[in-house]
Order: structure tokens, then C-alpha cells, then sequence
């Protein structure tokens, strides 16, 4: 029985370092000290042919090793276990110290930015922000702004029509002017008001022209306003976004909704008016049209020109843009490209 009993340990110890899974070690539990057919369990069988002295001393060695056995895969099932949740909390592992992963976040396109500067310099002077459709009738577009039938402007060749006839024929507009319109309908005076928006004009592309661009009208309506006011408005307005050493110039120019009329320059940013490139060498850049408001204007929205004036201006986002930044082509402007839009983060 010993010698037996010696040889048993054997082949168990033997089996039991073969073990390399769970299941390994579930079938050489089931083998060894299985309750049906365990080995085991047989050999407590043959006990009974022994004497009861013999059986006794057997019996005694034979429990000591079924613990033994039973012990040894219970610590391999326990290693197991500990072995299958390590891996796991491995797995399941959080690191708290790792910095968060952010969302790419977009940013505003160079336009908005520009207007949004434009927009906080006339809010700051009193200024609300005015909005018009992008679409008009002929009465907004060009009766209202005194422009006659004869007028080029009217043509279909400078204005996209849509529809209609006559009166009712509807065009993109192309000019930020015809909020001017709006806005004295909307409200009385005295009133200040800037308008940035899309304006549509049948233009070739080109490096300096696209068929849509953006425009900020101006318009402030009151009692005695001058051009001097105009234009001590237009200079605070260059100052305030280039910088206080920045000096206006106006050109008289003809404009139908104002009279008189001119185009306003400003020095140049970059040179500061000895000429440079960005200003191509005059020292100077056209900041866009401006005038004192057309009495015509004033009586078609029920405004007696007698009482009050005003000044309007309107100047182009676009090209002032391309400018500061920089830019020789505006079409860049609306390419969506998005390694020349990543430039203005
Ligand atoms: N609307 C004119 C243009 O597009 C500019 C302008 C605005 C001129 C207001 C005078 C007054 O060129």
C-alpha cells in the first residue's frame, strides 16, 4: 500500500504541474477525487479486502493523501482566480492622471473675425446691429436709393434677378445699402446703425473679385449732422482698429443715395502712408463710399429732410480682410480650405 501509495503521489504531482487551465484543473479534480470515479475513491474501495489492522493504517494514509490532493488543486483553482481578476483589473485599468483627450475644436472663419471687430468698434460708439434680407425688390434695391431706371446698376448684367415683373422683381442685392432703407422704416430717428452682410454682384472671379462679398453699412440719422461728423466717425472707427496714428482722406465721388458723396482712404497699416506693397506704393487704402444721406431718401421713408440729416458709408470686408492678412487671392476666402482656414485659430 505504500509503495503503491508513493507511486500515486507520483503520477499525481506529475499531472498536476501538466496543468495549464481552469479546465485542466476542474478534469484533475474530477479524475482524482471525483465522488463516482475518482482514483481516489476506488482505492478507498479496496480497503475493505484489507485486514482492520492493515485497514486502519491504510485508511489513515490514504484520507491524508485524498487531503493532500484536494488541497493542491484548490491552491491551482485559487491561483487561477487570482491570476484570471489581475488580468482583468489590468484590462479594466484606468489611468485618472492621464490628461483628457479634447474634442477638435473648430474656430471662426477670417471674415466673421473681421466683423465682429468692425461690429464691437461701432457697438462701443453707440451703434445697434441691423440685419436685411439678402434678397429685395426693386423698391429696396434701387427706387428707395434714388438710383434712376437708366442706371447700370439696374442691369442684369451687374445684378442677379431672380423673378417678377416690374415693381415686384426680386435681385440679390448688391449692396448693404438697402438696409439703409429698413432701418429708418423700422425705427426713428435718431438713430445709428451698422448692417454687415452678403452682397451679390455679377462679377468675373477673380483675385480681387468674387460674385459674393461682405459689406458694412453705416447710416446715422439726426438733427445737424455734418460731414464733418462722418468723417470724424470714419477716423475714430481706422484708429480704433489700426491704430491712433491712422489718418482719413475723402475723395468726392457720386453715390445716388448720398449727397455729396466720397470715398474715404485711410493710411496705410502697414507703411503708415510712406507707401509700401500692401498699399502699392500711395501710402494710402479705399476704405469704401460714404456721403451725407440723399434728402430724396429721407422723404420716401417719411423723413422730412428739413428737420434731419444724416451720413451713410458702406465699406468691404472682404478686401480689408485680405489686406490685414495678407492675402493675394480673395477667392481663398471661400475655398473651405481647411489649411488656409486652420491659419486663424
Ligand atoms: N453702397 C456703396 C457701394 O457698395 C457704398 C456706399 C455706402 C456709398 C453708403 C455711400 C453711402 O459701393
Amino acid at each position: 500500500m505504500s509503495d503503491r501509495l508513493i507511486q500515486l503521489r507520483e503520477d499525481f504531482d506529475r499531472e498536476l504541474s501538466a496543468v495549464a487551465t481552469d479546465a485542466d484543473a476542474t478534469a484533475l479534480r474530477d479524475r482524482w477525487v471525483g465522488r463516482k470515479s475518482g482514483v481516489v475513491t476506488a482505492e478507498m474501495k479496496t480497503l475493505g479486502s484489507f485486514s482492520p489492522e492493515e485497514r486502519k493504517v491504510a485508511g489513515a494514509r490514504l484520507n491524508e493523501f485524498k487531503s493532500y490532493v484536494e488541497a493542491a488543486i484548490e491552491k491551482l483553482q485559487a491561483d487561477f482566480a487570482a491570476r484570471r481578476e489581475a488580468e482583468q483589473l489590468a484590462k479594466e485599468r484606468i489611468d485618472v492622471t492621464l490628461p483628457g483627450r479634447r474634442p477638435p475644436a473648430g474656430h471662426l472663419h477670417p471674415i466673421t473675425l473681421l466683423r465682429q471687430k468692425v461690429e464691437d468698434i461701432f457697438v462701443s460708439m453707440g451703434y445697434t446691429i441691423e440685419d436685411g434680407p439678402e434678397i429685395e425688390t426693386n423698391f429696396y434695391n434701387f427706387a428707395a436709393l434714388n438710383i434712376p431706371d437708366n442706371h447700370p446698376a439696374r442691369s442684369p448684367q451687374d445684378t442677379f434677378y431672380l423673378r417678377g415683373e416690374g415693381d415686384n422683381t426680386l435681385a440679390l442685392r448688391s449692396q448693404t445699402s438697402t438696409v439703409q432703407i429698413h432701418a429708418m422704416q423700422r425705427r426713428t430717428p435718431p438713430l445709428r446703425v451698422i448692417a454687415p452682410g452678403r452682397v451679390f454682384r455679377r462679377d468675373t472671379p477673380d483675385a480681387t473679385h468674387n460674385p459674393m462679398f461682405y459689406q458694412v453699412e453705416g447710416l446715422l440719422v439726426d438733427r445737424h449732422v455734418t460731414l464733418g461728423d462722418l468723417k470724424g466717425t470714419v477716423e475714430e472707427f481706422v484708429r480704433r482698429l489700426f491704430g491712433p496714428e491712422t489718418q482719413t482722406r475723402f475723395r468726392p465721388s457720386y453715390f445716388p443715395f448720398v449727397e455729396p458723396g466720397a470715398e474715404i482712404d485711410y493710411t496705410c497699416f502697414k507703411c503708415g502712408g510712406t507707401g509700401c506693397r500692401v498699399c502699392k506704393g500711395s501710402g494710402w487704402i479705399e476704405m469704401g463710399g460714404s456721403g451725407m444721406v440723399h434728402p430724396n431718401v429721407l422723404r420716401v421713408v417719411g423723413i422730412d429732410p428739413d428737420e434731419y440729416s444724416g451720413f451713410a458709408f458702406g465699406l468691404g470686408l472682404d478686401r480689408l480682410c485680405a489686406l490685414m492678412y495678407g492675402l493675394d487671392d480673395i477667392r481663398l476666402l471661400y475655398e473651405n480650405d481647411v489649411r488656409f482656414l486652420e491659419q486663424f485659430k
